[in-house]
């Protein structure tokens, strides 16, 4: 009789920062109801939820060498580079563990990892182990990435700095001008472009895995897929194809009680995901514009991301009078499910693209104020390709907040919005059931690992 064999494993190697675990620990729950043993391989800074829905997963965590102070201090560009020099030899033993406890170097179909813990694929290299590009943002923001790395660096900062250039559209990348171009706002443009030239250059990676659908984005998958030469797999939108809870901070559940109170389509979500600062004065003008729409809204502001407050005590009292009447803060919201609820009629979003996929996916249209990176692509298309939002440039101003709400909320305009996202919504549906684009391109990536034996 023939010996029965291990399932065979894949390991994922995340990103330490939420909205790159979260799509990863998705995509691991898709492989694993595929038939695959998950292995997740965590650097000392990560945080996973132990949740129950990755009980079957495997973690290991190996060691790295950054100090208290170069987690205070180093911003997130820095905080990659050093990562990656101080990951890829405990990674590559870590790699020769698994092995060796497996006993076939067969049994491990492959490595994913996170397109900026590129450390991963020289260990997978070494063994011999095919290794996959995941991509937490879209095909349009690895297109510019790759365009951005290979501009000229000084050609690109003159231009940069230039007012009249900026609202231009770049050439190779309609309708994304320069301003909407993947650039940092964390540091200076150089370090930006070494971390894009690594993360968009592949190197021995045999496939990309993107988070995204060809119904949001066809052309730019296709560029992609022509110049990477390796097959392109559009799998998304992960948390519909795969839910899997992972929120790394505690959710307060009492806004979904406060908007069971609320009328239908009439809430306005703002929250701006789980890495951007605010300053003061904007916060200020949000409050002031939020209040004088006479609309009710649910804010999340995480301790931290104002100035000089541990939450929201440095605020002047004109802030909590304006909240007060008719708006609610936590800390951190369940947001698919505040999305999915009936009250929300609009979401305020730094647009990352997690936040953006579960808009659309709940065909909620959106106010877009990106603050860094691929947010300020998917803002510009949320507003010019897919039309479900509108976008706040410029100054935040308490009267544009006003008009913004109520474009969205009140005007015949963001009914049509509303309408234009419900239709997305529904394919991105068909996208990921039995037959759609992202389905079958999921068989086809798992095809793509079956050996000849298996
Ligand atoms: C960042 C980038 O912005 C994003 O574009 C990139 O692809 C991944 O890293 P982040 O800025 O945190 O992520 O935003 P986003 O991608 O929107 O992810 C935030 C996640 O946190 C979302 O899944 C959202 O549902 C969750 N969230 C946010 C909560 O669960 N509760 C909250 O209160 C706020």
């Amino acid at each position: 009789m023939e010996e029965k064999r291990a399932k065979r494993r894949i390991v994922l190697v995340p990103v330490p920062a939420q909205g790159h675990v979260t799509p990863i620990m998705q995509l691991g729950k898709a492989l694993h109801s595929k038939g695959f043993s998950i292995t997740v391989v965590l650097t000392q800074y990560n945080r996973v939820s132990s949740s129950k829905d990755f009980s079957e997963f495997h973690f290991i965590t190996i060691p790295g060498s950054l100090t208290e102070s170069d987690l205070k201090n180093l911003g997130p560009l820095q905080f990659m580079t050093k990562l990656n020099q101080i990951c890829e030899a405990s990674f590559k033993h870590c790699l020769g563990q698994i092995l060796q406890e497996q006993g076939n170097q067969d049994d491990i179909a492959c490595v994913v990892y996170d397109e900026y813990m590129y450390f991963s694929k020289t260990a997978a290299k070494e063994f011999q182990l095919p290794s996959v590009v995941f991509s937490t943002t879209n095909a349009t923001a690895f297109v510019c990435r790759s365009v951005l790395a290979k501009v000229n660096e000084e050609r690109f900062l003159i231009d940069m700095k230039d007012p009249e250039m900026r609202d231009k559209v770049f050439p190779e990348l309609h309708p994304l001008r320069y301003k909407d171009l993947p650039t940092s706002a964390f540091g200076p443009i150089e370090g930006m472009l070494k971390i894009y030239s690594e993360s968009v250059n592949i190197g021995t990676a045999s496939a990309v895995i993107i988070n995204s659908a060809s119904c949001l984005e066809s052309s730019s998958l296709a560029r992609l897929h022509e110049d990477l030469k390796v097959p392109v797999y559009p799998i998304g939108p992960l948390h519909i194809a795969a839910s899997a809870p992972s929120s790394l901070l505690e959710e307060d559940r009492s806004c979904i009680e406060w908007l069971d109170k609320q009328k239908p389509s009439s809430v306005i979500y703002i929250s701006l995901g789980s890495l951007a600062l605010m300053e003061t004065k904007d916060v200020l003008e949000m409050a002031w514009g939020l209040s004088n729409s006479n609309q009710p809204f649910l804010w999340v502001i995480r301790p931290g991301s104002i100035p000089a407050s541990e939450w929201t005590e440095s605020l002047p009292e004109e802030f909590s009078n304006l909240v007060s009447e008719r708006g609610y803060i936590v800390k951190w919201s369940p947001q698919m499910e505040v999305l999915r609820h009936p009250a929300v009629g609009g979401f305020w979003s730094h647009c990352g693209w997690n936040s953006t996929l579960e808009s659309v996916g709940e065909g909620v249209p959106m106010i877009c104020r990106p603050f860094t990176g691929d947010q300020k692509v998917n803002a510009r298309y949320i507003e010019s390709v897919w039309r479900v939002g509108v976008q706040l440039e410029g100054e935040l101003e308490k009267g544009t907040v006003e008009r913004a709400v109520k474009r969205l909320i009140v005007d015949e305009e963001g009914e049509e919005m509303r309408k234009r996202a419900i239709g997305l919504k529904e394919k991105l549906e068909a996208s990921v059931r039995g037959g759609g684009s992202s389905f079958t391109s999921l068989d086809d990536f798992v095809n793509s690992l079956k050996t000849k034996d298996s």
